[in-house]
C-alpha cells in the first residue's frame, strides 16, 4: 500500500493536484484526521510493508451520520476528489459514500485475498504469497527429515488464491481451498497410497476459510482414516507484512499513477486494476458483486506433479 500511496502524491503533484492523506481508513474522514502530503512526505515508503496512512475497519462509516461526517470533512478542506486503497469492503463502502453524497471517487484493489473482480492482481496478494512460500519451503525441510505429514493453514476467509499459488509453488500434495469442495478421503487415499510408494513427506495447504474446517480440523479427519502421525502450522499474520516483492511495488506504482490519471480524466465510480497486462477501469459495484474465479488449471496442475 505505500508503494501506492507514494505513487499517487507523486503523480499527483506532478500534474500540480494538491494532495491529503486520511489517517485511519474512512474514519480518518469523519474525525477530520488529514494530513497534507508532499513529495517528501512518501520518501523512502517503497520498500516498507502496511500504510503509513494507518488503516482500521470504520463501523461508523456504514451509517448516514458517519457518511454526513466524512463528506462535511471533505468539504471543509476543499477536496473535491478521494482516491482510496482496499478490499471488498472499501470499493462497498466508496460506492455508497459517491451515491449517498456525490462525493468523486477512484478505488485501488489492496488485499492480500486477490479477491477483487476488475484486476488479475491485487496489491498484497504478491508478497504474501512470497511470504507463505518462504515458510513452506522452511517446514518442508522438517517434514522431508523427520518424514511428517504437515497441514498447512494460509489466509482466505472467502477466496482460495493464496492457498493455490502456494501450493503450486510450494510443491504440495494437495491444496483446500474455499472455491472446490474438498474430499477427505481421496486425500487420505492418497496420502496412504504415497506412503506405500515410499514418499518421505506430504504437505498440504489449507485455506483457512476452507468449506470442510481449518487445518487442525482437516488433520484429525485425515487422521482417522489414515492414522498416520501429522503437524500443523498456521502461518497467519505474518503473511499480511514485510518487505514487498518486485512484482508488487511495479503494480502498485502503475496503479496509482493511473488513478490519478484516471481522476484527471474523470473517471469516477469505479475501480483501477490491470487485467491481461492493460490498464482498466471497472465499476465499484461490480469489483464486489462479481466473483473473481480461481483458475483451476493451477489445481490441476499441482496434484499430477505431485502424484
Ligand atoms: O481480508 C484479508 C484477510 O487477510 C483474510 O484472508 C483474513 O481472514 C482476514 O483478512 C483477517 O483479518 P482480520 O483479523 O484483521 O479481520
Amino acid at each position: 500500500m505505500n508503494a501506492a500511496i507514494r505513487a499517487v502524491v507523486r503523480t499527483a503533484l506532478h500534474h500540480r493536484i494538491k494532495v491529503y492523506g486520511v489517517k485511519h481508513g474512512f474514519n480518518g474522514l469523519i474525525n477530520d484526521d488529514i494530513v497534507e502530503m508532499r513529495r517528501g512526505s512518501v520518501a523512502n515508503i517503497i520498500q516498507r510493508g502496511g500504510t503509513i496512512l494507518g488503516t482500521t475497519r470504520s463501523a461508523e462509516f456504514e451509517t448516514d451520520i458517519g457518511m454526513n461526517k466524512a463528506k462535511e470533512t471533505l468539504d471543509r478542506h476543499k477536496i473535491d476528489a478521494l482516491i482510496v486503497i482496499g478490499g471488498d469492503g472499501t470499493m462497498r463502502g466508496a460506492h455508497e459514500f459517491a451515491k449517498k453524497c456525490s462525493v468523486k471517487i477512484i478505488g485501488l484493489p489492496g488485499t492480500i485475498d486477490n479477491d477483487l473482480y476488475g484486476t488479475d492482481f491485487t496489491i498484497g496478494f504478491d508478497t504474501a504469497v512470497n511470504t507463505a512460500l518462504e515458510a513452506v519451503d522452511r517446514i518442508r525441510d522438517t517434514a522431508t527429515s523427520l518424514e511428517r505429514l504437515f497441514f498447512i493453514e494460509v489466509m482466505g476467509r472467502c477466496a482460495g488464491f493464496i492457498g493455490l499459488a502456494v501450493g503450486l509453488a510450494g510443491g504440495a500434495e494437495e491444496v483446500f481451498v474455499p472455491e472446490t469442495p474438498s474430499d477427505i478421503h481421496a486425500l487420505a487415499q492418497k496420502i496412504n497410497e504415497s506412503i506405500k510408494k515410499g514418499k518421505k513427506s506430504n504437505i498440504v495447504i489449507v485455506s483457512e476459510g476452507d468449506e470442510a474446517g481449518n487445518a487442525f480440523t482437516i488433520a484429525e479427519k485425515v487422521k482417522a482414516i489414515v492414522e498416520e502421525d501429522y503437524r500443523v502450522a498456521v502461518l497467519g499474520y505474518i503473511q499480511r507484512g514485510g518487505t514487498p516483492t518486485a512484482h508488487e511495488r511495479i503494480l502498485a506504482s502503475k496503479l496509482g499513477y493511473a488513478a490519478v490519471c484516471g481522476l484527471t480524466k474523470k473517471m469516477f465510480g469505479c475501480m483501477v486494476g490491470e487485467v491481461n497486462n492493460k490498464i482498466v477501469y471497472t465499476p465499484f459495484e461490480k469489483t464486489y458483486t462479481r466473483k473473481k474465479k480461481v483458475d483451476p488449471t493451477i489445481y490441476k496442475i499441482t496434484k499430477i506433479l505431485s502424484e
